[in-house]
């Protein structure tokens, strides 16, 4: 089976089953969310759905410091396919719409941190340092409890520049 483009869209609220499933597949890399967080941030998240969801992604936008000259980054979050889906080129399609839906927005810059630096440098994103990334050390890595520090941890920062 090839990955098909068609099978890429916005994901319903009857999917959150699924996806808290999907996320939950791949605790090791994607942080495992609660059910009512995924319901409340539903409209968000883009699935792969070709009779059953088999992969999922989504965004969040990053605070902002300096209000006078502000850097808008917005975070790839929640990417998950399947286990037994994987190799089959899912992951690609989720990641290159997504790109698309978060150009538009028209951030300075999309992030991710990855244990799959490789994976993201296909499609554009390099490699960065987390000292950059102050605004997820703060609104997400602060409440860490896999990793004791956020320089520390294991995944490499990515960033793929917008403009
Ligand atoms: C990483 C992940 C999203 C990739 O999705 P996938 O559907 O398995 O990947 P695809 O089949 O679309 O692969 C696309 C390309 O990336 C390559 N690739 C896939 N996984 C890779 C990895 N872990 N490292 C490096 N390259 C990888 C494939 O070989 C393929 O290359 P090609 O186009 O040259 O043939 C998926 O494996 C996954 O969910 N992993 C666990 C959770 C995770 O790490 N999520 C990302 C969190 S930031």
């Amino acid at each position: 089976m090839k990955a098909e483009k068609l099978n890429i869209r916005r994901a319903h609220i009857t999917d959150i089953g699924e996806i808290y499933e999907t996320i939950r597949e791949n605790p090791t890399e994607v942080l495992p969310r609660s059910y009512q967080d995924i319901l409340r941030n539903f409209d968000r998240f883009t699935v792969y759905d070709d009779g059953g969801i088999k992969g999922v992604i989504s965004y969040q936008v990053m605070p902002v410091f300096d209000i006078e000259n502000p850097d808008f980054a917005v975070e790839i979050v929640s990417f998950s396919v399947r286990r037994a889906e994987q190799g089959k080129g899912i992951g690609r399609a989720l990641l290159l719409h997504m790109i698309e839906v978060v150009k538009a927005m028209e951030p300075h810059r999309i992030i991710v941190l990855t244990f799959y630096p490789q994976f993201f440098a296909k499609f554009g994103f390099v490699e960065t340092s987390k000292e950059k990334l102050f605004q997820k050390i703060y609104q997400g890595c602060l409440n860490c409890t896999k990793y004791r520090s956020p320089l520390t941890c294991p995944e490499v920062a990515m960033e793929l520049l917008v403009h």
